[in-house]
């Protein structure tokens, strides 16, 4: 079942989200709802926060990044590369940072190049509460480093210049009066009221 995307100006979007156990009530049905949401809306990653629910949850998959990345060329390695993440732990964050131009399934219509280190180690269960640790780099790492993130309570446009912000502004409140066009569904927390 394809779940609503919260959209920017949610207070859920900046909340520190909670750790989950096992008995995490249809979780199964959640992870497989959460990947289903991410596809429909042609995502990389999707965090539990962006779907309303407070909890430290993602999934990603960055296959789309083998084919395609910045320099137009791929990068093979992330074929595969499709992951639950439970209650992670970023262990450390490593390298020269690089800028990337990232989006976000809640802030549509908004790309900005983010700077982040290159390298991150992290710790974290698998839908099957197996614990893995693990260190990724290039748009691996990046991928995990912004959903992250969304657990953390903290967004993609937090880390740009003030200058940058301030132009985003009136953009970021279209997104959370709902003035945007998505091709998946949404939810605004301030709907421009009809007149
Ligand atoms: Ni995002």
């Amino acid at each position: 079942m394809k779940l609503p995307i919260v959209a920017y100006g949610d207070p859920i979007l900046r909340k520190k989200a909670e750790e989950i156990d096992e008995d995490y009530p249809n979780l199964k049905e959640l992870i497989s709802d959460m990947f289903e949401t991410m596809y429909a809306a042609r995502g990389v990653g999707l965090a539990a926060p962006q779907i309303g629910l407070p909890i430290r949850l993602f999934v990603i998959d960055a296959s789309p990044f083998a084919e395609d990345d910045e320099d137009g060329e791929g990068d093979p390695a992330l074929k595969d590369f499709k992951k639950v993440l439970i209650n992670p732990i970023i262990i450390a964050e490593k390298g020269e940072k690089w800028g990337f131009n990232e989006g976000c399934l809640s802030i549509p219509d908004i790309n900005e190049e983010v700077m982040r280190p290159s390298h991150v180690v992290i710790n974290y269960l698998d839908e099957n509460f197996e614990e893995h640790e693990v260190e990724l780099s290039g748009l691996a790492a990046r991928v995990v480093q912004h959903e992250y993130d969304h657990i953390e309570g903290k967004l993609f446009v937090d880390k740009l210049s003030p200058l940058k912000k301030a132009m985003l502004k009136g953009k970021l409140d279209t997104i959370s009066k709902g003035m945007v066009h998505v091709g998946y569904k949404m939810k605004f927390p301030n709907p421009k009221k009809k007149r």
